[in-house]
């Protein structure tokens, strides 16, 4: 069966600034051979100070919407997957619209940490398939390193993260054989949303910031790594083999697996479990950390430039991340 929807434009943007594990050690008491590993990272990217979320989504748009081929006008929709908005409120999808010159149309903020770029796609394949849509811009992008603890306390945390976007453009699919978006499985749980959060600011304080709140480090992020671990080593094949089933595949049939980039060792774990080829897997968290909703996109966008990803190729995605949510998406190109 083919996908209603499919992917015609794919984009990514790094900020310049790179920032090594050597780097890190003189902020913290770590160990670039700590860091490379636990977690395969050897530097990732820092926005400057200025720069927004937005403005790495918009960046990456603007490199989707040349990839597509299309004239930004036509874009009916926008989506944003990010963890870190350029302000409280609003969302960054309004923010990106504006800096592209487009009014009038939706903007819609998904809040679902490194999912969020599945839980995103999910959404756009439906306004596809639903007729709703014709051509919607995906953005998913982060700025973490404005936020992350640089004192021995954080640095479990601070090693891992970092700044990036990717986007994609979501079109009705009319090439056939097979292609587009095959299927997306979402899932949380969020008995968990304690064991991977940032607690504060929170409207439960009142007034929202206070002498006390600011010391008691909640609006540090914090994390419960050896079972975020455990977990995302565990969910993430479970989705994979949700998707393979849905659609009467096997694990042999999938070309590349993109799990979201959390930790190289996770990655190597969800493809030991799933029985898939090392080679298979798309692993480029050595060069930008973790950043989250925008991972799977880089990593693809990468993948795809290198012509590692070809078309006919079967692509599975899977993310998992704090709420806990986990996710799969399955696509032919
Ligand atoms: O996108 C989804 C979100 N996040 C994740 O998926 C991350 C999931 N978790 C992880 O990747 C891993 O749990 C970490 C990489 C965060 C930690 O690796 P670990 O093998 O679970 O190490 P650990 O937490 O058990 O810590 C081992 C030691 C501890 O010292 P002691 O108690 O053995 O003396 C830590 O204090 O390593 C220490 N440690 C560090 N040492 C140097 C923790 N962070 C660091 C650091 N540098 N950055």
């Amino acid at each position: 069966m083919d996908g209603k929807a499919k992917i015609s434009g794919i984009g990514h943007y790094i900020p310049p600034k790179v920032i090594t594990n050597f780097d890190l050690e003189k902020q913290m008491n770590t160990s670039d051979e700590w860091i490379r590993t636990r977690s395969g990272i050897e530097e990732r990217h820092y926005a400057e100070a200025g720069i927004g979320t937005s403005d790495l989504a918009y960046e990456a748009a603007l490199r989707a919407i040349d990839d597509a081929g299309i004239n930004k006008s036509e874009i009916d929709m926008i989506i944003a997957a990010t963890l870190s908005p350029d302000h409280y409120f609003p969302g960054i999808g309004v923010l990106v619209q504006a800096k592209l010159d487009l009014y009038d149309i939706g903007a819609l903020d998904i809040r679902n940490q490194c999912s969020g770029f599945i839980y995103a796609l999910s959404v756009a394949d439906q306004y596809i398939s639903s007729r709703t849509y014709k051509k919607v811009l995906l953005v998913a992008a982060e700025i973490q390193s404005s936020n992350l603890d640089y004192s021995d306390d954080g640095r479990d945390l601070a090693v891992l993260f970092g700044d990036g976007a990717g986007a994609v453009i979501i079109e009705p699919n009319e090439n056939g054989n097979g292609t587009g978006i095959l299927s997306t499985h979402l899932f949380s749980d969020g008995r968990f949303a304690q064991n991977l959060w940032m607690e504060k600011p929170s409207p439960m304080d009142k007034p929202i910031i206070t002498e006390e709140t600011l010391a008691s480090g909640g609006f540090m992020p914090k994390m419960s790594g050896k079972h975020v671990f455990k977990t995302a080593s565990e969910k993430m094949p479970e989705a994979v083999r949700t998707a393979l089933a849905f659609n009467n595949f096997t694990i042999e049939d999938v070309d590349h697996l993109i799990p979201h980039q959390a930790n190289d060792r996770i990655s190597l774990m969800v493809a030991r479990n799933l029985g898939i080829p090392v080679e298979k897997v798309i692993r480029n968290i050595s060069k930008y950390g973790n950043t989250t909703a925008a991972s799977i996109p880089i990593a693809m966008d990468e993948a795809i430039k290198e012509k590692r990803i070809n078309k006919g190729d079967l692509v599975m995605l899977t993310a998992f991340g704090s709420g806990y949510t986990w996710a799969s998406a399955l696509i032919r190109m």
